[in-house]
C-alpha cells in the first residue's frame, strides 16, 4: 500500500489529535504483551480467560452493532407495522428468541470454565502466605522437607500445580496475570488456586486487594522454569546457607547476629531462627529485595536496611538508620553473598 494511501483515513482529522491518538494506539498495544499481562497468557489458566476476554467482547460488540444498526433502520426509513402477527412476531424473534439464544450460547461457553468444575491437581506441593507487605514462600520436597523462601514463586513447566494459600492478619489476594485468575488469601481458612504454566520466564505477581498502606509495594516474581532445572534449584535452596568468606562479610555475620536481626529472620545453619520476617538462607539468590520493590545488590541491600519504613510504610522492619554507613555495608556485604 502507497504511503499516500495509508495517510488518507487521518486526512479529515485535525493535526492535533493525530499524535495522541498514536500514543493512546501504542499504550493500548504495549499493555498487551508484558509480564504482568493477562492478554499475553502463558498459562492455561490465563489462556482460558484471556479467550473469554476476546469472545464476550467479540459477542457485546455483535450485539451492539445490531441494536444500532436497527434502531438507526428504524430512525431513518421509519417502517411500518401492518399487522398484530408481525408486530408480534417481531417481539417474540428479535425481543425473547434471539436474545435467550444468545445468553445461553455464552453461559455454555463460559460455565465450564469455572475452576471449582475443574478436578484438583492433588494435594498443595506450595504453600503462599500474604504477609504484610511481602510474600512467604513454602515448598515441600518429596522427601518430606520444607524449604522456605520469599517473594519469588518457582513453577514447572508444563505441569499442574496446586497452591495453599493463607494470611495471618489481613486479606490479600495473589494475583499472576500471565498464569491464572485471582485468589483471595484470607485469614483463618486456606484457599487453593491451580496454576500450569505453559512456556518458561519470569512472570509479574501482584496483590490484588488493598490490605494497607503499602499494598501497592507488594510484588512478586513466578520464575517458571523446566522441571529438572526446578529440581536443582529446590535443592540448593534446600542446603544450610553458605558460610562468610571475605572480612567485610565475616564482620557483617557478626553485626547481624548482635544486631539481634536473627529474632525476626532465619539463616539456616546459623542461631537465626526468627520467623516474623523473611527466611534470609538464601537471600542473595533473589532477583530483587523487598518484594518486588528494589533490584537486590549490596548498594539496595543496605538501603533498604537503613529505611525499610521509608521505602515501604507500615512493613513490620523498623528502620536501622542508626546504624554507621560501614556497618550498613557489611551487613548488607554478608546477606547479598547468601546465594
Ligand atoms: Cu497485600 Cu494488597
Amino acid at each position: 500500500m502507497p504511503p499516500q494511501a495509508l495517510r488518507r483515513p487521518l486526512k479529515g482529522m485535525r493535526r492535533g489529535v493525530r499524535p495522541f491518538l498514536a500514543l493512546a494506539l501504542v499504550g493500548f498495544c504495549a499493555g498487551c504483551r508484558n509480564s504482568h499481562s493477562a492478554l499475553d497468557p502463558a498459562g492455561r489458566e490465563a489462556r482460558e480467560l484471556a479467550s473469554l476476554f476476546w469472545v464476550l467482547g467479540a459477542a457485546g460488540a455483535v450485539i451492539w452493532a445490531l441494536i444500532l444498526s436497527l434502531l438507526l433502520y428504524v430512525l431513518f426509513f421509519k417502517p411500518r407495522i401492518h399487522s398484530e402477527r408481525t408486530a408480534s412476531l417481531f417481539v417474540w424473534i428479535g425481543g425473547i428468541a434471539i436474545p435467550a439464544t444468545g445468553i445461553v450460547a455464552l453461559v455454555i461457553y463460559t460455565l465450564p470454565m469455572m475452576p471449582s468444575l475443574r478436578a484438583q491437581a492433588g494435594e498443595p506441593t506450595i504453600e503462599v502466605v500474604g504477609e504484610l507487605y511481602w510474600w512467604r514462600v513454602r515448598y515441600r520436597l518429596a522427601d518430606g522437607r520444607v524449604v522456605e523462601t520469599a517473594n519469588e514463586l518457582h513453577l514447572p513447566v508444563g505441569q499442574r500445580t496446586d497452591l495453599a494459600l493463607t494470611s495471618p492478619d489481613v486479606i490479600h489476594s495473589l494475583w499472576i496475570p500471565a498464569l491464572a485468575g485471582k485468589m483471595d488469601m484470607i485469614p483463618g481458612r486456606t484457599n487453593r488456586i491451580a496454576v500450569e504454566p505453559e512456556r518458561t520466564g519470569r512472570f509479574g505477581g501482584i496483590c490484588a486487594e488493598l490490605c494497607g498502606e503499602s499494598h501497592a509495594f507488594m510484588r512478586f516474581e513466578a520464575v517458571v522454569q523446566p522441571p529438572d532445572e526446578l529440581a536443582r534449584w529446590l535443592g540448593a535452596q534446600a542446603a544450610d546457607a553458605v558460610a562468610p568468606v571475605t572480612l567485610e562479610e565475616k564482620r557483617g555475620a557478626e553485626l547481624f547476629h548482635d544486631t539481634g536481626c536473627g529474632a525476626c529472620h532465619t539463616i539456616r545453619g546459623t542461631p537465626a531462627n526468627g520467623q516474623l520476617g523473611p527466611d534470609l538462607t538464601h537471600v542473595g539468590s533473589r532477583a530483587r529485595l523487598a518484594a518486588g520493590l528494589l533490584p537486590n545488590n549490596q548498594g539496595t541491600m543496605a538501603g533498604w536496611i537503613a529505611a525499610s519504613q521509608n521505602l515501604k510504610p507500615g512493613n513490620k522492619m523498623p528502620s536501622f538508620a542508626v546504624l554507621p554507613g560501614d556497618d550498613l555495608r557489611a551487613l548488607a556485604a554478608y546477606l547479598t553473598a547468601l546465594k
